[in-house]
């Protein structure tokens, strides 16, 4: 097997990544089976896939499984921090994929790397976040014309996209996988809510017991965090700008109050919300010594570091990922990971099982994308439904779990309208 071109921070680091991928593969059955079908059938051969995606060992298995199905693959990172050094060692050795990504990369060295994954003339594109598709529309126009379709792994991008389409400036079909049930229900807010807490943890060792955290956002994100905390006995604070998502806090027996009130009382924030500057200058005023902030939504925009840098006479590193910033009137406000995604950047982001869905989707997503007939128009589109229940009935499968099914009395009962009391 020949080295592809790729930019990586050491090859040599190839076994141990490999021994992680392997170790993620066995919480990824549905993902496996996609695998070993797509091996038989080869429903990708020759097609050209350029993923912006987290490199984790999870995204490595889905990696193989497109390769598996014929699909030549090129890498590049959705984040400048969450990128596992080992396991894009083991994909340009082992697997002779194209991998642009460095943990702790620039910003600069970021768009670099997802340009010399666009060099690779893409026909299907992945994202976590929509930067790929971004730049292909903006910077990277002379790219456009083979890509075929996409496909989209988080909410911030399906928003994007959405906004990109309202424009009328998408110019291929992508596929919204973040919005399959089998997907945002549970990797949202399952593997948010314990990814988010690892890499908390990780990062200070804190004592979540007795302490009092303040989740920014109720979304299936803000759920998972807030119910985590909750089980490892924080006392959990909610803020949110949606009536419906802040009643549903409130009755799921969690404080909700603003950002503003909020800030006096939080040990440990974490934003979960998708917007800008959800924690700003005047909340800064307002926080006790020694209080953490946590990003854990995708973008690194959600705490207003800039102002925080402002009102700061120093920053310094305390350990890996917590960085105290000193406030001119004494203060300490410790910030994780550069207010970038906490779960990927100080932990290993969100545990295999849940992903395995998530990527099961990415895989039969890419299948629908080459199978629709006619071909499916630009904008953004909806995995099909079948696709979430075959999701989800592998998963159930793979831990042994067996379903009731309606008699033919209760489908006739449910398609029925004449019985009443
Ligand atoms: N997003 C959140 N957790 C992830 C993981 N483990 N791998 C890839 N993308 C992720």
């Amino acid at each position: 097997m020949s080295v592809p071109e790729h930019d990586i921070a050491d090859g040599r680091l190839a076994e141990y990544g490999a021994q992680r991928i392997a170790w993620a593969a066995r919480e990824m059955p549905v993902t496996a089976q996609i695998h070993e079908r797509f091996a038989a059938e080869r429903p990708l051969d020759g097609l050209r896939i350029a993923g912006c995606l987290h490199i984790t060992s999870e995204t490595a298995n889905l990696a193989l499984a497109l390769q598996a199905g014929g699909a030549e693959i090129a890498l590049c990172a959705s984040n400048p921090l969450s990128t596992q050094d080992d396991v894009a060692a083991a994909l340009v050795e082992r697997s002779g994929m194209s991998v642009f990504a460095v943990k702790g990369e620039s910003n600069e060295t970021y768009y670099e790397h997802i340009h010399r994954a666009i060099d690779g003339r893409p026909q299907i594109t992945i994202d976590d976040g929509a930067d790929l598709v971004s730049t292909l529309h903006s910077d990277r126009r002379d790219a456009l014309d083979t890509v075929l379709g996409g496909c989209e792994e988080t909410t911030t991008g399906v928003i994007r996209l959405r906004a990109m389409a309202a424009d009328g400036a998408l110019a291929y079909p992508i596929m919204a996988v973040n919005d399959a049930a089998t997907k945002h229900f549970f990797d949202n807010r399952y593997g948010t809510g314990q990814s988010a807490l690892d890499g908390v943890i990780r990062a200070t060792n804190l004592l979540l017991a007795g302490k009092t955290i303040v989740v920014a956002g109720y979304g299936m994100c803000g759920r998972g965090v807030a119910s985590r905390a909750d089980g490892l006995g924080a006392h959990v604070i909610v803020t949110e700008v949606d009536p419906l998502r802040a009643l549903e806090a409130v009755m799921d027996g969690y404080r909700v109050m603003p950002m503003a009130e909020a800030a006096d009382e939080g040990d440990l924030f974490i934003t979960v919300t998708g917007d800008v500057h959800v924690i700003d200058e005047p909340h800064f005023a307002r926080m006790k010594s020694g209080a953490i902030l946590a990003n854990a939504g995708h973008f690194n925009h959600e705490i207003n570091l800039e102002a925080l840098s402002a009102i700061s006479e120093q920053e310094r590193e305390l350990k890996p990922f917590v960085t105290a910033h000193t406030t001119a009137d004494g203060r300490e406000i410790l910030v994780l990971a550069e207010g970038r995604l906490v779960n990927l950047s100080a932990a290993e982001g969100h545990p295999a099982s849940v992903m395995d869905m998530s990527f099961a989707n990415q895989a039969l997503a890419v299948e629908h994308l080459l199978r629709a007939d006619p071909p499916l128009a630009p904008g953004v589109h909806e995995v099909p439904s079948e696709i979430d229940q075959d999701v989800a009935q592998l998963k159930l499968a793979s831990m042994g779990i067996e379903l009731d099914t309606l008699t033919a009395e209760q489908q006739r009962y449910l398609s029925s309208w004449d019985e009443g009391t």
